[in-house]
């Protein structure tokens, strides 16, 4: 299996950026333990982070060309505004879950629409980096 993890707008700032919120602990963290996971598990991985939509977009479209099996996906915020983001999932077809580290749907009303749950087969909030594995091992048929 071969996943990408793609992170969005001000997730490299992890650990500095409300961590009432979002915690202390860093992106370098989450890669670290993306990629342990993943190396237990035999999965291929790769993460990107990018704080532009149009960077992701063509992540998502690489991906394609690149034969990913799976997308685990937190838009930041572009989670609420980007058709853009769910049209590069719709052209790719690979299988997608969307994570939030917080429990958006406890949040302001702004964060209460998501554009690319409209293709994710999956929406997992409020698990913290934990909602990431989770998502992985749905993606690889291992939940
Ligand atoms: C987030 C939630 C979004 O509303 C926010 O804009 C983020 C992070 C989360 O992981 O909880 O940047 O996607």
């Amino acid at each position: 299996m071969k996943i990408l993890v793609l992170n969005g707008p001000n997730l490299n700032m992890l650990g500095i950026r409300e961590p009432d919120i979002y915690g202390s602990s860093t992106y370098d963290d989450l890669v670290n333990l993306i990629t342990s996971h993943c190396e237990k598990k035999d999965i291929e991985v790769k993460c990107l982070q990018s704080n532009h939509e149009g960077d992701l977009v063509d992540y998502i479209q690489q991906a394609f060309f690149d034969k990913v099996d799976g997308i685990v996906i937190n838009p930041g915020a572009y989670t609420h505004t980007s058709v853009a983001l769910l049209d590069a999932l719709k052209a790719v077809m690979i299988p997608a879950v969307e994570v939030h580290i917080s429990k958006v749907n406890e949040r302001e009303a702004f964060r209460q629409v998501s554009y690319v749950s409209y293709y994710c087969s999956k929406t997992i909030t409020g698990k913290g980096f934990d909602g990431y594995i989770e998502a992985i091992d749905y993606l690889c048929g291992q939940e």
